[in-house]
């Protein structure tokens, strides 16, 4: 699978950790549209290939294309990356893109809710429970079928960087899994059709 990511790339981290040792799921390609994100550094802790692919060539997605293809990507993990995936992408792997996101799906999700924006909306709400829900990706933001949701309190004293610390944590603990389950689950079905 490929990890795309803008970021620092706790999570590409955690999923890097997860499956480094794995018989039959590989981190096989970081692909980054910002040229200095935190996740380069990731990828060459783990010693997997990485790219800086720039903003320009994520319209119409064809240059992306073929180069996940190059490298025989099935999935592509989307891990804090914060471009719409191309038309051509979905298109390509369909069912086969997942994305986490920092709340509870569909509450603080679409265009713009991305990062702290997503917490401070959640600490301005007021409301008790938060989370963060893995899913599969279409062409709308946040929108795709859901995998898996877990949520969390938020405590009236906390901050918006707080309540992102706890949903982090979380994260980092249930994205790996979930990709195991969703890719296992499927190449079962392959094997049976
Ligand atoms: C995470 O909160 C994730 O839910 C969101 O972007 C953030 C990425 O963080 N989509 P990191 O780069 O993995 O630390």
């Amino acid at each position: 699978m490929a990890i795309l990511a803008s970021g620092s790339g706790s999570n590409a981290d955690a999923i890097c950790r997860y499956f480094s040792q794995h018989p039959s799921v590989e981190v096989a390609l970081i692909v980054t549209n910002k040229r200095n994100a935190g996740v380069l550094n990731v990828a060459e802790n783990y010693q997997v290939p990485s790219l800086y692919i720039p903003d320009s060539q994520w319209k119409q997605g064809s240059e992306v294309k073929d180069i996940l293809l190059r490298y025989h990507i099935d999935y592509i993990i989307l891990a804090g990356f914060l471009k719409l995936i191309p038309e051509s992408l979905i298109k390509q792997w369909y069912n086969k893109i997942l994305n986490i996101h920092p709340s509870l799906l569909p509450k603080f999700g679409g265009k713009g809710m991305y990062g702290s924006f997503v917490h401070e909306a959640v600490k301005n709400s007021g409301d008790t429970l938060t989370g963060m829900t893995i899913h599969l990706v279409n062409n709308e933001y946040d929108k795709g079928e859901i995998l898996c949701q877990v949520q969390c309190s938020v405590e009236p004293e906390m901050t918006a960087f707080d309540i992102a610390q706890k949903v982090l944590k979380l994260e980092h603990t249930h994205y790996s899994p979930t990709i195991e389950n969703y890719v296992m689950s499927n190449q079962k079905d392959d094997f049976r059709n």
